[in-house]
């Protein structure tokens, strides 16, 4: 393998990881994986098998399970379950995001995902890279990749080239989150902003506080602010920073 120029992206709920994250890789002809799918993927299984993720008599087939699945990320928006199921829609739904408290708390399905993602990371799956060019820096070609979620920069990939935390005012996080529901005609009846506000600030502490891979800033991390970003100064800031880290990039 030549090198790899990872990126880790953490943060809370809707801090804005995910469209940072696929912004960036599509600038830079990076490949892209969204390591908070996974965790849906995984509780998607779990409902579709009528498997509970809440009741705690289930963590050790869940467990099972996650070990025996495989989730790729072919381009930069499918999600395949099991190498046949593009699942990228279904995992989207409210069912799944509150039901995935239980998945996320499992040390199983942690290791089990941790090992995928390093994977992922190290060009192990080649579909991740699939159509990639990487940039030209200094006349050197370098391919690189940008996992986002809670726990890349302190347990996934701690020796990450950069680590980026993001962070905003959960009002603003949770409009966003409602402006964004408007838009795609997705905007569940008695849905308000103060629901969503609540609902992420409910999972952030439980992100926060859980045992395993707690949400939490790796001291190495640069801290980012994006209440009062718009989303191009977000990537153009990390953008100059990936930039500046790979003139001492060895491949
Ligand atoms: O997009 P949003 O922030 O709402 O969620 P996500 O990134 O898809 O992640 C959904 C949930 O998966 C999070 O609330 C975490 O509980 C869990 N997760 C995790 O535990 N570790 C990760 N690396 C990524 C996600
Ligand atoms: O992945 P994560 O849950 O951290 O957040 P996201 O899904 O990338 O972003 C949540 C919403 O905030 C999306 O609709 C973004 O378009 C929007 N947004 C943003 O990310 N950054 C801004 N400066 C403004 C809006």
């Amino acid at each position: 393998h030549t090198r790899i120029f990872r990126v880790a992206i953490d943060g809370p709920a809707a801090s804005g990881k995910s469209t940072t994250a696929k912004l960036l890789a599509e600038k830079l002809g990076f490949g892209y994986i969204d390591s908070g799918a996974m965790y849906r993927a995984i509780t998607f299984k779990c409902l579709r098998m009528g498997i509970s993720p809440a009741d705690p008599k289930n963590a050790t087939e869940i467990g099972k399970l996650a070990a025996a699945t495989t989730i790729t990320f072919p381009n930069m928006t499918s999600v395949i379950l099991d190498k046949k199921e593009d699942i990228s829609s279904e995992i989207r739904s409210s069912t799944i995001t509150s039901n995935i408290g239980g998945v996320a708390a499992n040390k199983k399905v942690r290791e089990a995902l941790a090992e995928m993602q390093r994977g992922l990371a190290r060009g192990d799956y080649p579909e991740t890279f699939e159509g990639r060019k990487g940039v030209t820096h200094h006349g050197k070609s370098i391919m690189g990749m940008v996992m986002d979620g809670r726990d890349i920069g302190t347990v996934i990939l701690p020796d990450a080239e950069l680590k980026v935390f993001l962070i905003a005012d959960s009002q603003i996080r949770a409009q966003r989150r409602y402006d964004e529901m408007v838009k795609r005609n997705k905007l569940e009846s008695g849905e308000t902003v103060e629901k969503i506000k609540a609902e992420l600030e409910q999972r952030d502490h439980e992100d926060r506080t859980r045992e395993v891979s707690p949400l939490k800033q790796a001291s190495d991390a640069v801290e980012l602010d994006t209440s009062y970003l718009t989303i191009q100064q977000q990537v153009d800031a990390i953008e100059k920073l990936i930039l500046d880290r790979m003139d001492h990039f060895q491949e």
